[in-house]
């Protein structure tokens, strides 16, 4: 039985081209969801609308560059002029420039505070208050374990990710008593071309990598019950918790001891 909280509604998800956001459209398509499908390469993404389309739910695609400052409000007045009204909102892009602060190009890391922070606040002010009106719907955004902690070589990706949290949170807390929902879900290492398409690894048993499905359905799970964030795998639970009662020095040495460049 599909969850309540989809039915008769539309699903934007950013990032859907690939990795967690397709994974999110992979399930919200079989729980019969309408879905409008956001990313920079459209053949990726009719791939994944193909998918969609097949459970038998309505898909728009729209190609968007959120680096892009005038992306999100673009993208709000399209489907406005379309008539296509959004329930949710799935704030899943996100790039992570590796390399130290003083070495990586100053327009790549605000690129991604523009994803990462800009597009993800600008779409949910602007597309908010609709939902609250209409007293349904909500917000569920892709934090990550970096927002607990310093991330040396991904300074900029783990400041963002900590704004994410943080904002996520205290939205979540302004709206109780409005039936819409605001929710994080923070993956550890997940089995998408992240780390390629931002020129790292991880070193660390293959063992410790969720799947997309798993991130997207726990994040799914949480935002259905209302909840203000998920960490996504126990360990990473653990992980989480164990950053609250460390030294902040010690938490973001062990941070930086992972990625290596590629
Ligand atoms: N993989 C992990 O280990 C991990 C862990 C924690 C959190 N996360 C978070 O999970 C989210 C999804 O990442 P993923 O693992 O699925 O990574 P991914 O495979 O690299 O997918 C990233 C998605 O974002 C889209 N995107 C990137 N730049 C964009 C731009 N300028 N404009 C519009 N869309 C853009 C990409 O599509 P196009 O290239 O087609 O634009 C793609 O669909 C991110 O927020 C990431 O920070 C990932």
């Amino acid at each position: 039985m599909p969850p309540a909280v989809f039915q008769d509604s539309t699903a934007l998800i950013t990032g859907a081209s690939r990795g967690i956001g397709a994974a999110f459209s992979d399930i919200l398509s079989t729980w019969g969801a309408d879905l409008v499908l956001v990313a920079r390469n459209e053949v990726d993404l009719a791939g994944v609308a193909a998918r969609a389309e097949a459970q038998g739910v309505r898909v728009r695609v729209i190609a968007s560059d959120l680096r892009d400052a005038g992306a999100p409000a673009a993208l709000v007045k399209q489907l406005d002029g379309e008539g296509i009204t959004i329930d949710h909102l799935i704030n899943n892009a996100g790039i992570g420039p590796f390399g130290n602060a003083a070495v990586v190009p100053v327009e790549q890391q605000l690129s991604a505070i523009q994803v990462n922070i800009v597009a993800s606040t600008e779409l949910t002010l602007r597309l908010l208050p609709g939902m609250v009106e209409r007293g349904r719907g909500g917000i569920l955004n892709v934090a990550s374990t970096a927002a607990f902690q310093g991330m040396p070589h991904m300074s900029v990706y783990g400041g963002s990710k900590s704004y994410i949290l943080s904002w996520s949170e205290a939205i979540w807390r302004e709206l109780r008593g409005t039936g819409v929902r605001c929710c994080s879900v923070c993956p550890g290492p997940t089995e998408t071309e992240f780390f390629e398409a931002n020129g790292f690894r991880i070193d660390i048993p293959p063992v410790l990598f969720q799947s997309a499905e798993r991130v997207a359905l726990r994040g799914l799970n949480a935002y259905i019950k209302d909840r203000s964030h998920a960490v996504s795998g126990l360990t990473n639970r653990i992980g989480s918790l164990a950053v609250r009662f460390s030294p902040r020095t010690l938490a973001t040495r062990i941070a930086g001891t992972y990625a290596k460049p590629l």
